[in-house]
């Protein structure tokens, strides 16, 4: 068997692994669901242990081939969907141990200029992680100034969005845009002249149009709310996210469904306090890289774990989370 990697898995470093395997209680064994599976990294570190079994999904088809070189090594212990993450409770239909996420998108994603997520790419804006049916080229050449102000403004939390909206539909009227470099300029010509040096003009714009492209609220939303759902009571549920509109998300559902939080659900009658949280008491500690981690790889210095465990009580459906973020959802189901 040959066991060398391929620069497909070299090129995503597994942020912050040594702290997943050790919060997820790999050395125990288990039923453990890698739902962002991405360069195997996280998978491939909890097969090591012989207890485990491991069940992964990506949206993305270009990590089959590395998921297909695990199952062929471990075709008892390991078997991977390319599905998006809600799908999980259509393909499992056990309880499972643990269930982790490592939220956005993988380098192997990133460095490939092809698929338009980096800014320095000049090829086509495509930015679908995987089972998406629209492309960036749809949004900014379809969507009304309006709708792309409200996209850049929510989910990229980008101040100028209204000048960045004008600008593109002013830029289309003349010539249809479809290429990275076309919108990179259009986003420089409308932000104001002092960039900061850490963060590129693009970023924020580019956060926006990504999330949309991908639905990643409704995805996060509905995939944490289908993990809790098959985890067994003393299951862990753990997240690595990277932007602020995540961990808003994670740390909402982790707190206020935990034995700790007075009032779960104002959904829930009176008497039902303390008999319907999801999870065991919360601590709201966030876990973060460590400095060896980030002197090796800049990119975690954003990413953020959490980690909750399941209770012992029933599902209840926590309907609280989408009203809470129905501002993101509501974007997202902009219609192109
Ligand atoms: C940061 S990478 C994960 C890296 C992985 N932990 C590793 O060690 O190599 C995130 C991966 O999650 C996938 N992904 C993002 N959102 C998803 C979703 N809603 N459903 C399934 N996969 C998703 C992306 O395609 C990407 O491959």
């Amino acid at each position: 068997m040959n066991t060398q990697k391929s620069s497909l898995e070299l090129s995503h470093f597994p942020v912050m692994l040594s702290e997943v395997i050790k919060f997820s209680s790999s050395s125990k064994g288990g039923i453990f669901l890698d739902c962002t599976f991405g360069g195997g990294g996280y998978s491939k570190a909890l097969l090591k242990y012989s207890k485990t079994k491991v069940i992964s999904f990506d949206r993305d088809t270009a990590v089959k081939k590395i998921a297909e070189k695990l199952e062929k090594k471990y075709p008892n212990r390991f078997k991977f969907y390319q599905l998006k993450f809600s799908q999980i409770n259509e393909i499992i239909k056990e309880q499972v141990d643990t269930v982790i996420f490592d939220l956005g998108l993988s380098s192997i994603q990133l460095n490939n200029l092809s698929r338009g997520f980096s800014f320095k790419s000049k090829e086509k804006l495509d930015m679908k992680m995987g089972l998406s049916s629209i492309s960036a080229q749809d949004v900014i050449n379809n969507l009304s100034e309006k709708q792309l102000r409200l996209i850049i403004k929510i989910l990229g939390e980008e101040k100028e969005a209204s000048k960045i909206a004008k600008n593109i539909v002013r830029a289309r009227a003349d010539k249809k845009i479809t290429k990275v470099n076309e919108l990179v300029k259009i986003i420089e010509k409308s932000k104001k002249k002092i960039f900061s040096k850490k963060i590129n003009p693009s970023t924020k714009t580019f956060q926006a149009l990504r999330i949309f492209v991908n639905k990643e609220i409704t995805e996060l939303i509905n995939g944490i709310v289908n993990a809790t759902k098959l985890l067994r009571p003393g299951g862990k549920i753990l997240i690595v996210s990277f932007h602020s509109i995540e961990d808003k998300v994670i740390k909402y559902f982790f707190t206020n469904y935990a034995k700790n939080k007075s009032n779960p659900s104002r959904y829930l009658p009176a008497d039902s306090l303390n008999k319907n949280y999801l999870f065991e008491n919360y601590n709201k500690k966030i876990i973060k890289p460590s400095d060896e981690e980030l002197k090796e790889n800049n990119p975690s210095r954003s990413a953020k774990l959490r980690f909750a465990i399941r209770s012992n009580n029933d599902f209840i459906y926590p309907s609280d989370i989408f009203e809470k973020f129905k501002k993101y959802l509501n974007v997202e189901s902009i219609y192109v």
